[in-house]
């Protein structure tokens, strides 16, 4: 058994901790404050086809370095997740994987919503913890513009009650502001293709389907006041409606493009500064639920393309937990509200079972985040020279204690 003592508890009391393990251990973790494992309900990473950019050797030890114990991994891959027997392979690729890798890390995957394969959803239903809706094309070729096939995946979901994932984007507002915006090779124009109106229009769709068929709706790293104010209304009428941000949407905004360039363009887009202190009310009025990484490696050549070529999305994994405890000692955000947001909530929204994993944190450890030391495969970082405090310094993932040094 792993035996831990002196750890410090977040309400401040001292605590001691006998986790069952293979392993005999005494831990003193005095000056160190312990969370639950971290769940991360939105990743991707990359296994099967898009393995260049990450695959879960590599993802996995940065899962841990980052205090996650379990993540959710998204369907868009190469091929995409849309029928049970590409899950079952997915399952096995990653299985073998994580043996490789000595990580046991615990995960669920979504299954992608395809218009031509819904009728795969009744099998997969006790295999899945989802079904990921893209309202709007990101990256990949997993999209459901039309409202038939919307009701369709609303429907059948409900039916099979299933939650519903939604990258809430409208596909032909995006498309129009495309044409407008054609050919420009400016990064920062991003944010514009891909507005608030954009965002909203989709937010607005989904929960009005939630209302039609009853399905259990989680919205996906929501970056605006206006999706939340939308999120506020259909909380408030008692829909089954979730909430997720990611650390980029509150930590990053659109002044950062000059200085990240390609490294700043994700889906949905960088916002107006003044959304950073939108999302952190909605954390404080606990409209938001929890914090998703989106952690969506891709390789630094790739970033480095021109705009229109250069794909959306960045790694989040091993920098979310540092960021949202560098936002508590600036007073933004309570030790409590963090566990709520990487843990507690999702723990209760995706029905899972308690487990004894625990990360172990140094709250007052400073560090630079520096693209050597990450274990992520694309080996970069929006958050690169920013020193952060509070970092993990143990996880402890199914019993085997892994020291992050
Ligand atoms: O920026 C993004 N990257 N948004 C998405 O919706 C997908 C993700 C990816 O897979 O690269
Ligand atoms: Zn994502």
């Amino acid at each position: 058994m792993i035996h831990i003592s002196n750890a410090r508890a977040i309400s401040g009391e001292t605590r001691e901790l006998v986790i069952p393990s293979a392993q005999n251990l005494e831990l003193d973790a005095a000056g160190l404050t312990v969370f639950p494992g971290l769940i991360d309900p939105h990743v991707h990473f990359r296994t099967p086809g898009l393995e260049h950019k990450e695959d879960w050797r590599t993802a996995a030890r940065a899962a841990i370095y980052g205090g996650y114990t379990t993540v959710f991994d998204m369907p868009n891959t190469l091929p995409p997740t849309i029928t049970a027997e590409r899950l079952r392979e997915k399952k096995a690729l990653i299985d073998s994987q994580l043996l490789e890798a000595g990580v046991p890390l615990r995960y669920q995957l979504f299954f992608g919503a395809d218009k031509q394969h819904l009728d795969q959803i009744p099998a997969v239903k006790d295999a899945v913890v989802g079904i990921k809706v893209f309202m709007g094309c990101s990256t990949g070729n997993l999209v459901i513009d039309d409202d038939e096939s919307l009701h369709a995946v609303f429907e059948v979901a409900a039916q099979n009650q299933l939650l519903v994932a939604v990258h809430a984007e409208d596909e032909a507002r995006m498309h129009e502001r495309n044409q407008q915006f054609q050919g420009s090779k400016n990064y920062h124009d991003h944010s514009a293709i891909r507005d608030v109106e954009v965002a909203t229009r989709a937010v607005e769709k989904a929960i009005s389907l939630t209302r039609q068929y009853g399905t259990r709706l989680y919205l996906l790293h929501l970056s605006t006041r206006e999706e939340l104010a939308l999120v506020k209304q259909a909380k408030n009428a008692g829909l089954p409606v979730y909430a997720e941000t990611t650390p980029h949407h509150l930590f990053l905004n659109e002044d950062c493009y000059p200085a990240l360039q390609g490294r700043a363009v994700v889906n949905p887009p960088l916002r107006r500064a003044e959304q950073n202190s939108a999302l952190f009310e909605a954390i404080q009025s606990g409209l938001i639920d929890t914090v998703g990484s989106d952690h969506a490696p891709h390789t630094t050549v790739e970033k480095a393309k021109p705009y229109g070529e250069c794909p959306s999305g960045m790694p989040g994994i091993e920098t979310t937990l540092p960021l949202l405890l560098t936002a508590y000692h600036q007073g933004q955000l309570t030790l409590e509200q963090i566990q709520r947001l990487t843990s507690s909530r999702a723990q209760e929204i995706f029905k899972l079972s308690q487990t004894e994993d625990v990360v172990l944190v140094d709250l007052n450890k400073k560090a630079e985040v520096s693209p050597q030391q990450l274990q992520t495969k694309c080996a970069w970082s929006a958050f690169a020279g920013k020193v952060l405090q509070g970092w993990p310094v143990y996880t402890i993932l199914r019993g085997t204690c892994f020291h992050l040094i």
